[in-house]
């Protein structure tokens, strides 16, 4: 396998804090990869350094072997680099369908100039995430798990080759997990690489068979997944939270 993703020695500051301290991961060719970390850990800030939307104060993001720090996001889009939002902004006032026809309109490559070919796109996104039926619906009638899935089909609009999940799964319930476990796993299928974030256990152990773990912007243990979840360092930095 080769890396598709290198982040080297990241580092992001704001003002006094430091989100993402010093950290190094890459992910490979088709690989599903774990990332998890208590709340604060910089997980969403490590996912917008690598889809543009901010800049390293320091390190470097290479995708494909170039390297693409200080490329404005919408160009790191067009490449391939696609991400969900954990705080989801569908367009409100848009179906469901239109709402992925956007991402169609402007994905990889430039994306699909002519409206009704990016509708077409969409209808098929929103059959992979199962959100057929709610085609012609308003975004904002959605509920919770709805706009979750709307974000991963939003996401894979845009034919990504590299897709960063943020959370995608918190909120739902078990039966729900396991179709978005399911969804992943088909993207994976498609070739896609992707970094799933995520709080549901399950998920992780499921999906990936490499973990990282942020704590405080730091990564804190990195390998085999079972073996990171069974890892004192780790095990504590949860449970320290736990308790506070
Ligand atoms: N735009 C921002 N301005 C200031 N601080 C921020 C900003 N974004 C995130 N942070 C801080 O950076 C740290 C990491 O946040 P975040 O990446 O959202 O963590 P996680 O996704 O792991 O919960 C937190 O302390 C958070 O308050
Ligand atoms: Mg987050």
């Amino acid at each position: 396998m080769s890396a598709i993703l290198e982040v080297r020695h990241v580092t992001r500051r704001f003002a006094g804090l430091v989100a993402v301290n010093d950290v190094s991961l890459s992910l490979e060719t088709g690989e599903i990869l774990g990332l998890i970390g208590p709340n604060g850990a910089g997980k969403t800030t490590l996912i917008s350094l690598i889809s543009g939307t901010l800049e390293p104060t320091a390190g470097n993001i290479l995708f494909q072997e170039k390297d693409i720090t200080g490329l404005a996001a919408y160009r790191r889009a067009r490449l391939g680099i696609g991400r969900t939002f954990q705080i989801m902004q569908p367009f409100p006032g848009l179906s469901v369908l239109d709402n992925v026809a956007v991402g169609a309109l402007f994905g990889r490559g430039g994306g699909q100039a002519k409206l009704a070919l990016a509708r077409e796109q969409a209808r098929v996104c929103l059959h992979f995430v199962g959100l057929s039926k709610e085609v012609d619906q308003r975004a904002d009638e959605l509920g919770g798990p709805g706009r979750k899935r709307l974000e991963l089909a939003k996401a894979l609009a845009m034919q990504p080759k590299v897709l960063l999940c943020d959370e995608v799964m918190s909120g739902l319930n078990m039966v729900e997990i396991e179709e978005l476990i399911g969804v992943i796993r088909k993207v994976c299928d498609q070739g896609i690489s992707v970094l799933v974030i995520e709080h549901v256990i399950k998920a992780i152990k499921s999906l990936s068979t490499r973990l990282i773990v942020l704590h405080h912007g730091e990564k804190i243990a990195e390998g085999n997944t079972d073996a990171v979840l069974s890892d004192p360092a780790v095990v504590q930095a949860y449970l320290g939270k736990r308790r506070t």
